[in-house]
């Protein structure tokens, strides 16, 4: 699959079949979120793919949104870093994990599989339960997994339009005339 297909494919995935992800999967899905890029290439990311069952519900319950107990793989997003502010006044951690966290989705989605990114968590319920040290953020949570619901045209996204977000030389001077 090339990379505009897997980006069509990816969506949003919250119900799950009760399959697990084969490692080789695993391993190729965080391989390819390995070489994502990062500022000063810090790489500030670390991830927590959790799989054993009591773990995962433990995880859910800082999210208590049901897809996240049905999904075989939880993913902690999290950060070992400094804060670095970056010369253009933002920190650099949240956008290098991000960037990250996407290499994962679309990854997950090339090998057929389905994600869905979890920012609504308690941070505090999944350090405990993963034994994540106080100073690194745990900035996102990714359910991972076959997916139960049918594929969605990516022409069925609710997506601003082309005008509204690209412009030329300056704002609001529309890109596409
Ligand atoms: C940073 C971030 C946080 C999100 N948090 C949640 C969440 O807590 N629960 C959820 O069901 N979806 C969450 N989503 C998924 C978005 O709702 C979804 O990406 C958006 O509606 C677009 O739909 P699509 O992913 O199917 O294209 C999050 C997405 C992002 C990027």
């Amino acid at each position: 699959m090339n990379l505009f297909d897997a980006i069509a494919k990816r969506h949003s995935v919250r119900t799950y079949l009760d399959k697990p992800v084969e490692p080789e999967k695993l391993q190729s899905i965080f391989s390819a979120v390995r070489l994502a890029p990062s500022a000063r290439n810090g790489q500030e990311w670390r991830f927590i793919a959790v799989t054993d069952p009591e773990l995962r519900e433990r995880v859910a319950a800082a999210g208590g949104q049901p897809f996240l107990s049905q999904c075989p793989v939880i993913v902690a997003a999290c950060a070992e870093t400094d804060r670095r502010v970056m010369r253009c006044g933002e920190m650099a951690y949240p956008i290098d994990v991000a960037i990250a966290i996407d290499h994962l989705t679309l990854a997950a989605a090339a090998m057929g599989l389905g994600t869905c990114w979890v920012g609504s968590f308690d941070p505090q319920i999944v350090r405990e339960a993963l034994g994540i040290p106080e100073n690194a953020p745990v900035v996102e949570l990714i359910a991972l997994g076959y997916s139960a619901e049918e594929d969605k045209p990516a022409a069925d996204k609710a997506r601003l339009k082309m005008s509204e977000i690209f412009w030329e030389n300056s704002w609001n001077n529309p890109f596409l005339r």
